[in-house]
């Protein structure tokens, strides 16, 4: 007989949902899962060792009826069409005031539709993104949370306990209404997707130009971790560089395909900037390299038709500090970009997001993490309300001070036939953003030379069409 005291309840046993449940039990909430799959009920109750602190069902009613109310229901089940089918199996159960938290990476316009559709049935339904893999849903993630205010006191016992803590304070916080918190982990997405691609092309130049072994590489990225660098990527690439591949004698990461898959959470940060417009280039980018990457066989065939420098020799100790210090820039220019939109989007979206918070939440538990946050949510503690992080006071000596090794560094990438689209980005868009003259009034007078779309003077107010002697 199962006992109607359950705090939480979790559906979705896979991965992210057990490692999740067990770090709830973890932090003293009785937690309930439940999974059509037997197997993953019976791995849950087993590693779970007391049916009192958690436990599983593959029925429903059980299920429900055995959490306390109002009933928490977190959903860790892959986006898309089957969260609305999860949904329509709770719904005939549950009673108002009950709360659904949808834990994965959902599209945010599917959570406001989700929302709409249950605050009619008087259900309080949550977007909450959860980051930092199986590691981080079992030690600590990075939660961000969106949906109704009031309902959200219920939540946040638990999940204030459950997150990732970073000098003591935890990795969630309520985002704002509606799909804010899908909103803020996609854009979230967006920049991993962009420091990711950073990290890859400075991989590349320091291999192709000073010929480092993967046991240099390790160092540079350890030590680089222990600096102004130090992040979640980072540490995660130096101890990639020093994997062995137990199915032959060399590095696995010699072994591993050039082809990078996606999920389409980059890209629809992208997709959703474009309709903003708001210019995230680095992001942009990250992106389309996934794309390319996926055309190995034309890549290969294309590598065959053209010849390609060789790299030049460096210096190799100065390549290192100035790899370093392009990547600094362009981790700031790629966080400047991603919380740009959120400034935009919250605007848009009226979810009211303090970008403070954002940075906070970030510091640990996610995959985003790193050092760089600090500063970042100091500076938007100091002013809530810079639009970009390349205004603020405080970044702007550091900023000033990296760029000439992104220079330096890109010119070298451009030299040497190495692709590094994402560090040249990164600087075309510092380099365009700090421009206060653009060539753009030329685009300007094209339109209205062909099209008759007008422009603006610089010296007088109006609208202005000009007969073009042609
Ligand atoms: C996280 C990650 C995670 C995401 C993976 C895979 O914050 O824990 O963002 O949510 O699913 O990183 O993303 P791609 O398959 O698109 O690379």
């Amino acid at each position: 007989m199962t006992h109607t005291n359950y705090d939480f309840g979790l559906v979705g046993l896979g991965v992210m949902g057990r490692n999740f449940i067990l770090n709830v039990a973890d932090n003293n909430f009785k937690a309930f899962g439940y999974d059509l799959d037997k197997e993953k009920v019976d791995a849950l109750k087993e590693e779970g060792g007391n049916l009192e602190r958690v436990n599983a069902t593959g029925d429903i009613e059980a299920f429900i009826s055995a959490l306390a109310k109002p009933r928490k229901i977190m959903l860790l089940v892959p986006a898309g069409k089957i969260v609305d089918n999860v949904i329509e199996s709770l719904l005939p159960h549950l009673d108002t005031d009950d709360i659904i938290i949808d834990g994965g990476n959902s599209f945010f316009t599917d959570t406001d539709r989700r929302e709409a559709y249950l605050q009619e049935k008087g259900i309080h339904f949550f977007g909450s993104g959860v980051s930092g893999g199986a590691k981080g849903a079992r030690k600590g993630p990075s939660i961000m949370p969106g949906g109704n205010k009031e309902a959200y006191a219920h939540v946040q016992p638990i999940f204030e306990a459950v997150a990732a803590k970073f000098n003591g304070e935890p990795c969630v916080a309520y985002l704002g209404p509606k799909s804010a918190g899908n909103y803020v982990k996609m854009v979230h997405n967006g920049i991993e997707y962009g420091m990711m691609q950073l990290t890859s092309e400075i991989y590349d130049l320091l291999r192709k130009s000073c010929k480092l072994t993967n046991e240099e590489l390790h160092t540079i990225f350890d030590t680089w971790n222990k600096g102004r660098l130090q992040s979640f990527l980072v540490e995660i690439t130096a101890e990639i560089f020093a994997q062995k591949d137990d199915q032959s004698s060399g590095y696995l990461v010699d072994k591993i395909l050039d082809k990078a898959k996606q999920k389409g959470t980059g890209k629809w940060t992208s997709q959703n900037a474009m309709d903003l417009g708001i210019p995230i280039p680095s992001i942009d980018i990250a992106v389309s390299m996934r794309e390319i990457s996926a055309l190995k066989e034309e890549r290969v065939l294309a590598d065959s038709l053209y010849n390609r420098p060789t790299p030049e020799k460096t210096d190799k100790d100065a390549f290192i500090k100035m790899a370093e210090e392009a990547l600094y820039f362009a981790f700031i220019t790629t966080y400047a970009q991603g919380l740009h939109q959120l400034a935009d989007a919250s605007k848009e979206y009226k979810y009211d997001l303090d970008l403070s918070v954002i940075a906070k939440i970030w510091r640990a538990g996610c995959i985003i993490r790193a050092g760089l946050l600090e500063d970042i949510s100091a500076a938007y503690v100091a002013d809530k309300n810079i639009s970009n992080l390349l205004l603020a006071p405080s970044f702007v000596p550091k900023v000033q001070k990296a760029v000439p090794a992104a220079r330096e560094l890109v010119a070298y990438a451009a030299k040497n036939g190495i692709p590094a689209p994402g560090l040249t980005n990164s600087l075309t868009y510092f380099d365009a953003y700090t421009s206060s003259n653009l060539p753009l009034n030329l685009i300007q007078a094209q339109r209205d030379h062909f099209g008759s779309h007008t422009y603006e003077r610089t010296d007088m107010e109006g609208i202005f069409h000009t007969e073009w002697d042609s």
